[in-house]
């Protein structure tokens, strides 16, 4: 007998496309006008005048710090963006192959053991243990890179801002100006971005009543997926793989015509429009590529881009460039590695996953969907003897 129930309610869209799951202060993000706001702020003026730790406070309390504010909220978060010498150790015995975003998954969750008041989920706390995280995640992607190529940590400067510190931190030399100008710009682009599903998951674990490392541990594992975070070093492979502005073409024609790839750092959930991010960061990578002389993978972006929204099903189906696109040239402009791109994203995204937290314990229900059975019904219980092979 196979008879189905009823669906219980309308089932939500397949990958739960528009559903509104709560209410938030932190963004606004407009797909069909292609507009981000943080706070009341468009993102082409935080992108253009803010620092990241400026966005950082703009997302925890909902408005711009005063220099005092400012000052105050640096101090805190480089007293916590050392890593502990037992953090360290353990990070040593992954194996080198470790990918940084397994990584950083792992060391984020580990940072718990060492602090006694984890589970402690007091505003208080949990306002410690984000300035916490976000002061760590940089520290743990640069430290990984340098352990992973055999050369010491360093420490983090006082001198230095979050952003300069992390590629200091990466790279052992004095960063540049261009290249933390850029780096800050990046950073406060990525830091939030609605109900997407890194965030989502981060909202899920704490509406269990779940920790804070909990949470972040499990958004940095959704974020790590090649149709979130992971696109920008997809992208990247691509643009490699393509090798050169001259085969553009071919490549589009053999690859996403034939529905054998799709263009990665393209199409959003949300925009049917270019991301406003997007726009920033091709101005950003171009500026950042003629700096250095290497035109090369810019003008190669810019042909696919090119190539991509003049084919009739892109305009179809309103696939534009993401956020992903040209924050891959930007960032291997600065000189980082491929596959530190996704947990760069991350250490941008700590703050605004954990601004998120805080509005989830600030009104907390247990998040629990419905799902439709469409399975069997009034089957009898066969003895396994009876089940043949
Ligand atoms: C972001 C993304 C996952 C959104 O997915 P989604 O809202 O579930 O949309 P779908 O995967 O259902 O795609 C809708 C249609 O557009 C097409 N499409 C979407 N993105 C595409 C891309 N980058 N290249 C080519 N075709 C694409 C799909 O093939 C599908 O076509 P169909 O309706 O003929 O089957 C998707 O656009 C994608 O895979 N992009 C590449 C990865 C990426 O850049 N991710 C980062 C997002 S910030």
């Amino acid at each position: 007998m196979t008879e189905k129930t009823a669906a219980p309610a309308p089932a939500a869209g397949k990958g739960l496309q528009n559903v509104v799951v709560g209410q938030t202060k932190l963004s606004l993000v407009n797909g069909t006008e292609g507009k981000l706001i943080y706070a009341g702020y468009n993102i082409e003026d935080l992108a253009e005048h803010a620092t990241f730790e400026e966005v950082i406070y703009l997302l925890w309390h909902g408005k711009l710090p005063t220099q005092s504010q400012l000052e105050e909220l640096r101090k805190n978060l480089f007293a916590e963006m050392s890593l502990s010498p037992e953090i360290l150790a353990l990070m040593r015995q992954f194996p080198k192959k470790a990918t940084p975003m397994a990584v950083l998954r792992t060391t984020v969750s580990a940072l718990a053991l060492w602090d006694a008041d984890a589970d402690n989920n007091s505003p208080e706390q949990n306002r410690r243990k984000a300035t916490l995280l976000t002061a760590k995640t940089p520290t743990i992607v640069a430290a990984w890179e340098r352990i992973r190529t055999d050369k010491e940590p360093l420490q983090p400067r006082a001198d230095l801002s979050l952003a300069a510190n992390f590629l200091y931190m990466l790279k052992g030399t004095e960063p540049q100006k261009q290249e933390v100008a850029v780096m800050d710009a990046y950073l406060v682009l990525l830091s939030e971005h609605g109900m997407n599903a890194s965030t989502f998951s981060a909202r899920v674990t704490t509406s269990t009543l779940s920790d804070m490392y909990s949470a972040i541990t499990t958004a940095i594992g959704t974020l790590k997926g090649a149709a979130h975070g992971g696109a920008n070093e997809e992208a990247m492979r691509m643009f490699f793989e393509i090798g050169s502005a001259d085969n553009v073409e071919q490549w589009f024609k053999d690859n996403v015509k034939t529905g054998k790839k799709r263009v990665m750092g393209m199409g959003h959930r949300v925009y049917k429009a270019l991301d406003p991010r997007a726009a920033v960061l091709n101005s950003k990578s171009k500026a950042m590529a003629e700096a250095t002389n290497n035109m090369k993978w810019y003008e190669l972006a810019a042909k696919l881009e090119k190539t991509a929204r003049a084919d009739e099903d892109f305009i179809k189906k309103n696939l534009y460039a993401n956020v992903d696109y040209y924050s891959a040239i930007a960032l291997y402009t600065i000189g980082i590695p491929m596959d530190q791109f996704t947990p760069l994203f991350a250490i941008a995204r700590v703050p605004g996953w954990c601004a998120h937290i805080f509005e989830q314990w600030a009104d907390n229900r247990l998040i629990r969907p419905d799902v439709e059975y469409v399975g069997p019904m009034g089957l009898k219980w066969i003895p396994i003897e009876q089940r043949g092979n």
